[in-house]
Formats: structure tokens, C-alpha cells, sequence
């Protein structure tokens, strides 16, 4: 069990690497990595890009956005990114779902990215269920704190995402995973 000053002291950390971020995420290199087809990237490659796209598939970028992701995860940010363009460029077909969605982080840059695709949202939209954590502590001896992700809802997840038409579905509930 982890003790009550385990648990500040890890929201303090986690609240100073935010605030950190921030103050460099004009520069986000200082933090984390740059992909090097990223326009800020220390290593961006001018010729790859236009020979490859970079973000965008080559048929175009029309309707296409790239929205920003919390401000220190970049990386992941680039990767999604990537992947998508990746679906996209080789028309393979189908349709997204995110099981975990908080407050629709990932899933806004998804559906601007790609809202020509349904999206499929599946979370409690209320944090973590007492059964995984119960699943978590047992099998993994990993203590999952149930307060955290409580502070969101479908309205909120709807505001973030700002859905361009109607493919962004919202199931709530408690989905199995194990
Ligand atoms: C780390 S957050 C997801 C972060 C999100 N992908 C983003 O881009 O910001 C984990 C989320 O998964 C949800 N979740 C975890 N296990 C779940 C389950 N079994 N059923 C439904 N939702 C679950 C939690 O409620 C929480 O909102």
C-alpha cells in the first residue's frame, strides 16, 4: 500500500514536470526528443518531408489536423501521428476505438486528424473501477490509486474533442480487460 506521502509526494513531482514543460514547450527538445520530420525538431529534414509528406499522407492533407497533446508528451504525440498517416497512406480500412479515454487527450488528436473515421470512446468516464484496481493489486502487486481520472465526463470529453460530424460514439462503462 502506497502511504499518503507517497501519494503527495508523486503529485508534487508529477505537478513541477508539467509546470517544467510548459515553460519549454516551444522548445520541447529540452525535455523530450524531437521526431526529426517535426518543423521544430533540431534535425527536421526539408527534403524527406516533401518527398514523404512528413505528418500528412501524400494524397493531401485536406481536413486534416494536428492538434497539440499534453505539453510533455511530444513524442507520443508524433507517434500517433504517424501511425494514422500511416493507415491513411495505405488505405487500409476500419473504423477506432480507445479503451481509457480521461479527458479525451488522445482522442481529440485522433478524430481531427482522421474524422473521416468513427471513433469509438469506451471508459467509465468516472476513473478507475474498484475491480481493477482489486485485479491490479493481486496479480501485478500494482497499487492503482482509484482517485485519479475521476475529474472527467462525456460533456467535458465532448468539449475537448470538439467532434466535426457525428463519428465520435461515447459508451460508458466498466469494460473488461482481463
Ligand atoms: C491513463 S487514462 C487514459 C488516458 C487517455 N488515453 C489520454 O489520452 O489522455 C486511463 C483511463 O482508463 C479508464 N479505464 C481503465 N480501466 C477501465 C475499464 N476496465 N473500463 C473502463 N474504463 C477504464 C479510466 O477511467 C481512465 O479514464
Amino acid at each position: 500500500m502506497k502511504t499518503s506521502f507517497e501519494k503527495i509526494k508523486r503529485r508534487v513531482l508529477i505537478s513541477l514536470q508539467i509546470r517544467l514543460a510548459r515553460i519549454w514547450r516551444e522548445c520541447p527538445f529540452f525535455i523530450q526528443g524531437q521526431m526529426d520530420i517535426h518543423p521544430e525538431s533540431p534535425w527536421y529534414n526539408h527534403g524527406f518531408v516533401r518527398e514523404t509528406g512528413g505528418f500528412f499522407p501524400t494524397i493531401g492533407r485536406e481536413g486534416r489536423e494536428i492538434l497539440d497533446h499534453d505539453c510533455w508528451d511530444g513524442v507520443r504525440r508524433d507517434m500517433i501521428i504517424l501511425l494514422l498517416r500511416s493507415l491513411e497512406e495505405r488505405n487500409v480500412p476500419g473504423l477506432f476505438a480507445e479503451l481509457g479515454v480521461y479527458r479525451g487527450g488522445t482522442a481529440r488528436l485522433i478524430h481531427n486528424y482522421a474524422p473521416e473515421r468513427e471513433l469509438h470512446l469506451f471508459d467509465t468516464f468516472a476513473g478507475f473501477d474498484a475491480r481493477d484496481a482489486t485485479h491490479d493489486r493481486e496479480v501485478v502487486a500494482h497499487e492503482v490509486d482509484t482517485t485519479l481520472f475521476r475529474d472527467t465526463g462525456i460533456n467535458l470529453v465532448k468539449e475537448a474533442i470538439k467532434p466535426k460530424n457525428h463519428n465520435v460514439h461515447f459508451h460508458q462503462g466498466y469494460f473488461q480487460k482481463h
